[in-house]
């Protein structure tokens, strides 16, 4: 954009004259404000805060507006809740977060990992709590801290999971290792939509609940029942709970992907990730196209952010069809 004056601009695109001076606008934070002019949404860094903090016309005099559109920012002034960002989807998605302007809380187990994420992040965008999602207590205060800290919590995402030990069938299903597993995959997820959905609740938060689910959790599958029954289990969370904080504004939705080749699936196959993506090429549906992290990433982007204002209850597959055959 080129401006004309501090209150007016030329949209580069478009080419047409924005004046916004007169127009209502809305303080996303202390240093963003947000207004709509010729039926676009913009989203304006501010390089002084207005003096007068509250909505409404702004003061020409109390405000200079940074040179620079940022309304390509999805999340602009969100706090975002990740949780299993140190490693794979949740990590990939951190950064994706923090670069469409979300301040991003890392949650996880491994914090060495988890604290050079942030760092690679940088430090005014995201942060790490450690938080065991077995645990209630740390899950809750990890959602306490982070509304302390921040005021609000506007997306979690509750991505944290881990696979099967093995590649047990019903027949040879150890019992005690489901119960690990449910412990992260259901128990953990539970908690953690649990905790942040109250806090959406007690602060008017009309938030996004997104939770990592898979295509193992639509399809029966060969191995790794526990993993299957897992993520079957979290669909079925994500469908009430949606029907459940629907009445509040709150969505909730998960995201499916098919296989990506992270420390996850890598260290489940034994494999390098060059070699687990081509074994998986050989058996995707869509050709030409390997899927990343940064697709599943991508897919929840859309689900954090007002793109998906009217989408709850809905699992979103990242799987280049396979489940279609
Ligand atoms: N990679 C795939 O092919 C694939 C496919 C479908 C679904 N998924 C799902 O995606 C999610 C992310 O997995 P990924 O592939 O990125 O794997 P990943 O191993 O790279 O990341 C998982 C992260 O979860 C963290 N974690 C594990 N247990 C935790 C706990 N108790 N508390 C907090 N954090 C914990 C790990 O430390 C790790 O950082 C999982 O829910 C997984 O089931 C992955």
């Amino acid at each position: 954009m080129n401006w004309l004056n501090p209150l007016s601009f030329v949209h580069t695109n478009t080419k047409q004259i924005i004046h916004f001076h007169p127009l209502p606008y809305r303080l996303v934070s202390s240093a963003v404000l947000h207004f709509k002019a010729h039926q676009h949404s913009y989203y304006l860094k501010l390089l002084k805060v207005p003096r007068a903090k509250q909505e409404g016309e702004l003061n020409s005099l109390g405000v200079q507006i940074m040179s620079e559109a940022i309304s390509s920012k999805r999340l602009l002034g969100k706090v975002a809740i990740i949780t299993g960002a140190a490693s794979g989807i949740g990590e990939e998605s951190a950064r994706l977060f923090a670069h469409h302007g979300a301040h991003v809380v890392i949650a996880d187990i491994q914090d060495e990992l988890a604290k050079s994420v942030v760092e690679s992040i940088g430090f005014d965008r995201c942060s790490y709590i450690h938080c065991d999602v077995t645990d209630e207590d740390e899950v809750k205060s990890l959602i306490d801290q982070t509304v302390g800290t921040h005021g609000r919590v506007d997306i979690m995402f509750c991505n944290a999971g881990i696979i099967s030990r093995s590649d047990q069938t019903v027949l040879e299903l150890d019992l005690n290792d489901m119960d690990r597993l449910f412990a992260v995959n259901v128990r953990g997820v539970a908690a953690c939509t649990k905790h942040a959905g109250r806090a959406m609740v007690d602060g008017g938060v009309k938030g996004s609940i997104i939770c990592t689910a898979s295509v193992a959790g639509s399809t029966g599958n060969e191995r790794r029942i526990d993993y299957t029954m897992s993520k079957h289990a979290v669909r079925g969370l994500v469908r009430s709970a949606a029907v459940q904080l629907g009445k509040y504004g709150i969505r909730v939705n998960s995201v499916s992907p098919w296989a990506v080749a992270t420390p996850l699936l890598t260290g489940a196959l034994g494999l390098k990730e060059e070699e687990t993506e081509k074994v998986y090429a050989d058996w995707a549906k869509l050709k030409g196209i390997v899927l990343k992290k940064k697709h599943v990433a991508d897919a929840a982007l859309y689900l954090a952010s007002q793109e998906s204002a009217f989408v709850s209850g809905h699992d979103l597959v990242v799987d280049g069809a396979f489940l279609c055959s």
